[in-house]
């Protein structure tokens, strides 16, 4: 009988490699909006009442400024979208809007380092620009989820509010020592999460509206985060 060597070789590759892990992930859709569920990671420093399945919203905190908090479904979380051209987002110069205010207005989220810390910033969504660089994770990266990483939930007393305390979303950024060591930075007392885009949509802008949607960019979302099992799924 005649087998090729192309044959041999793969029937060799095979039984040569071993025991594929096959990595499986929760299956997305796309949509232009988004809401951003929180998922958190760790549960052991999960806030009571937990923080798990809330959504993004907006602390207003002056004229045209907010701060990102979270809040349940039922109170109206932002609808994001992320905007740019096609160049914008594949060098990581897109950034993610919300419409807000008379006529509607972009707001973007922002992250402003906080004074006294290197790693730590608050995440705002003041009305204009947003950062360039946030962004849903995309493929390769099995998983979607606002980056770069590590978002905390914090509870924080706001001035504008006389000191009540909030829960506000941060950002710790992962540093490398020296010695290669890895440092997430998740400061104490506050609550390790993923953000997660949940697709929603985005409604058209009414006439006379500051805000724009010609650069809205369709991106992966998941329909229903809350009813992911995440154990199914991964590395
Ligand atoms: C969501 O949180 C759970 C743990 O609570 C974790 O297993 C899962 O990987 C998280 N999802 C993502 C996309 O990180
Ligand atoms: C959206 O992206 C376009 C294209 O880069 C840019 O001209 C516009 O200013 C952006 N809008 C906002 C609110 O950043
Ligand atoms: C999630 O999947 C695991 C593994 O298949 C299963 O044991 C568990 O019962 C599932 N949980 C839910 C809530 O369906």
């Amino acid at each position: 009988m005649f087998v090729s060597a192309a044959l041999l070789g793969l029937v060799g590759a095979a039984a040569a490699s071993p025991l594929a892990i096959v990595p499986n992930y929760p299956p997305t859709q796309q949509s232009t909006g988004f809401r951003l569920f929180v998922n958190v990671t760790d549960k052991s420093l999960d806030f009571s009442p937990s923080v798990q399945g809330l959504y993004v919203n907006s602390i207003h905190v002056g004229a045209g400024l907010a701060q990102a908090g979270v809040g349940a479904k039922s109170d109206n979380p932002s609808i994001f979208y992320q905007n740019g051209t096609a160049t914008d987002y594949r060098f990581g110069a897109s950034t993610i809007i919300t419409d807000q205010g008379s006529p509607l207005s972009p707001y973007g989220f922002s992250l402003a380092k906080d004074a006294g810390s290197a790693t730590l910033s608050t995440a705002n969504i003041n009305g204009g620009p947003g950062t360039k660089g946030v962004s849903i994770s995309q493929f390769p990266e099995g998983f979607r989820f606002l980056q770069p990483e590590t978002y905390v939930i914090c509870n924080e007393p706001l001035a504008y509010y006389q000191g009540t305390k909030f829960n506000v979303v941060k950002q710790a950024a992962t540093t490398v020592s020296s010695t290669g060591q890895v440092e997430r930075n998740i400061p104490a007392g506050c609550v390790p999460v993923r953000l997660l885009p949940e697709c929603a949509t985005l409604e058209d802008l009414p006439a006379g509206s500051y805000s724009s949607h010609e650069f809205a960019i369709k991106s992966d979302c998941y329909a229903n985060p809350a009813s992911i099992n995440w154990s199914l799924y991964g590395p």
